[in-house]
C-alpha cells in the first residue's frame, strides 16, 4: 500500500522578473492596515522603497516595524511581538532574510496575548494563525518563506531552537531577483550554502519522501549550477532568480522532510559563538557529508545524475558520489567561506560544550541516515577546530 506523504505550502507564490509588483494586489485584497517588517540592513540597502511604493499605490495604511535583531533571541522576538500587538494590524509584509521573516512569522501566530514566544519553546503547536502574511526574501537563503519554522536563540541554553508550527507557513511569497541583487558577496555566499545544505540534507534525510525529493533535488540542481554566478557576476540576473527559487524549493523540502546532522551540529555554533547561520552550516557541511557518504552513496549518485545535465552515465556509484562531495567542497572554497572555527575564537576547551549541546538537537539528529554518537560528534567538531 502506498504510504502517505504531506505537502504543505504557501497559498500563492509569485516569482521572476517584476514579481514584486504583486505587492499591490495582494495587499489591496487582504489588508486594512499592514505591519511591514524589515531590519536596518534592509532599509540601508534601499530595499524597502519599492514594496512601500506598491503598498501606497494599493492605498492601504501601514506601520513600519524595523527595530529587529539579526538571528534574534526568544526575548528579542517577544519585544517585537509586543510592538506588533500594539499596532492593531491585520496583515504582515516581511522584507528581509530569515531573521526578519522568522520574527514576522512568530507575530502572525501571536497577535493576541494568549501565548508568548517562550510558551512555544516547549509546546510550539499552542498558537494558531491570527494574521496572514506576505514574505519577500532578500537572501537566497533560508527558505523561511516556505517553512513552518521560526528559529530563535535561547541565551540560557546557549543554543538556537526551532519552533515548528504549521500555522506559521506564510500565505503569500514573492521571489524577485532584484531583492538580492545588491546582497554583499559574503552574505550571498553563506546564505546560498545554507540553501544547498537544506537541499542535500533533506534529500538524504530519514524523513525523505517523494514530495521532499522532488523539491530537494530540483533545489540542489539549481544551486549547484547557479550559486557561483549569482555571487560573482552582477549581470547574472537569471542565476539570482534561480537561487531564490532554489532556496524556496529547499524550504518546501524542509517542510516535507527535515534537515539532518549538519544543521543539528551547527546549532550550538550559532547559539553560543554567534556564528551566522549560513556560515556555521557551511563549516559543518563537508565533515558531516564525508561522514555520511558511505551510507548515502546511492543518494549522492542520484544527485549527480540530476545536476549533471550532460553527465557521464558510465561512472560508478562511488565515482558519482565522490564527484558530488568534491563539487560541494569546491563551491565552499570558491566562495571563500570559512572552513574552520578558529577565526571565531572557538578552541578545544569548548569541545565538551559543543558535543553536549549538539547531541541535544535530537529533533534533527534522528533524521541523519548514519547514526551520530557523542564520539562521532566529538570527532566531527575536532575536524573543524
Ligand atoms: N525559518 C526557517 O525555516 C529557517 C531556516 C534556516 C535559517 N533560519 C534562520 O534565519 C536566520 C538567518 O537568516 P539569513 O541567513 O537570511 O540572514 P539574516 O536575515 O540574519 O541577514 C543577515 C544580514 O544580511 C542583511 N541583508 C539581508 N538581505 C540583504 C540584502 N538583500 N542586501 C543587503 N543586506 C542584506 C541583513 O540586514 C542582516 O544584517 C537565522 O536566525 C537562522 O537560524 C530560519
Ligand atoms: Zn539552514
Amino acid at each position: 500500500m502506498l504510504e502517505q506523504y504531506t505537502l504543505k505550502m504557501p497559498h500563492a507564490v509569485y516569482a521572476g522578473k517584476g514579481a514584486l509588483a504583486n505587492v499591490k494586489d495582494i495587499t489591496a485584497q487582504n489588508a486594512k492596515k499592514i505591519a511591514v517588517f524589515a531590519d536596518q540592513g534592509i532599509i540601508g540597502a534601499g530595499l524597502l522603497e519599492a514594496p512601500l511604493n506598491y503598498i501606497k499605490e494599493a492605498g492601504v495604511a501601514y506601520e513600519l516595524i524595523s527595530d529587529l535583531a539579526a538571528e534574534p533571541t526568544c526575548d528579542q522576538a517577544q519585544d517585537v511581538v509586543d510592538e506588533f500587538r500594539n499596532k492593531g494590524c491585520d496583515f504582515i509584509v516581511a522584507v528581509g532574510g530569515g531573521s526578519v521573516m522568522d520574527t514576522a512569522k512568530l507575530c502572525s501566530i501571536l497577535a493576541t496575548d494568549e501565548y508568548q514566544v517562550r510558551d512555544l519553546l516547549d509546546n510550539p503547536k499552542l498558537a494558531k494563525k491570527c494574521v496572514k502574511s506576505l514574505m519577500i526574501p532578500t537572501t537566497a537563503g533560508t527558505g523561511a518563506e516556505a517553512t513552518p519554522n521560526a528559529i530563535v536563540a535561547v541565551p540560557e541554553k546557549e543554543l538556537k531552537v526551532g519552533i515548528v508550527n504549521d500555522e506559521m507557513i506564510p500565505d503569500y511569497v514573492i521571489l524577485d531577483g532584484e531583492m538580492i541583487k545588491k546582497l554583499p558577496r559574503k552574505i550571498a555566499a553563506s546564505t546560498g550554502i545554507d540553501a544547498m545544505a537544506h537541499a542535500i540534507e533533506c534529500f538524504t534525510s530519514n524523513k525523505a519522501n517523494p514530495f521532499s525529493d522532488t523539491f530537494a533535488l530540483k533545489a540542489f540542481d539549481l544551486i549547484i549550477n547557479n550559486i557561483e554566478a549569482a555571487c560573482d557576476d552582477k549581470t547574472a540576473d537569471d542565476a539570482r532568480n534561480n537561487m531564490l527559487i532554489a532556496a524556496f524549493y529547499a524550504g518546501v523540502a524542509i517542510t516535507a522532510s527535515g534537515t539532518t546532522a549538519v544543521h543539528a551540529l551547527s546549532y550550538p555554533l550559532g547559539g553560543k559563538y554567534h556564528i551566522p547561520h549560513g556560515v556555521s552550516n557551511a563549516i559543518m557541511l563537508a565533515p558531516v557529508m564525508k561522514f555520511n557518504e558511505p551510507v548515502v552513496r546511492e543518494k549522492f549518485a542520484a544527485a549527480y545524475d540530476r545536476v549533471n545535465h550532460n553527465g557521464d552515465a558510465s561512472l560508478s556509484v562511488e565515482e558519482k558520489s565522490a564527484w558530488v562531495l568534491d563539487r560541494m567542497c569546491s563551491i565552499i572554497k570558491h566562495l571563500d567561506i570559512p572552513t574552520s572555527l578558529k577565526e571565531y575564537g572557538v578552541s578545544k576547551d569548548d569541545l565538551d560544550f559543543l558535543v553536549t549541546a549538539g547531541m541535544d538537537v535530537q529533533r534533527l539528529l534522528v533524521n541523519n541516515m548514519r547514526k551520530v554518537t557523542a564520539e562521532d560528534a566529538r570527532a566531527l567538531y575536532l575536524e573543524i577546530l
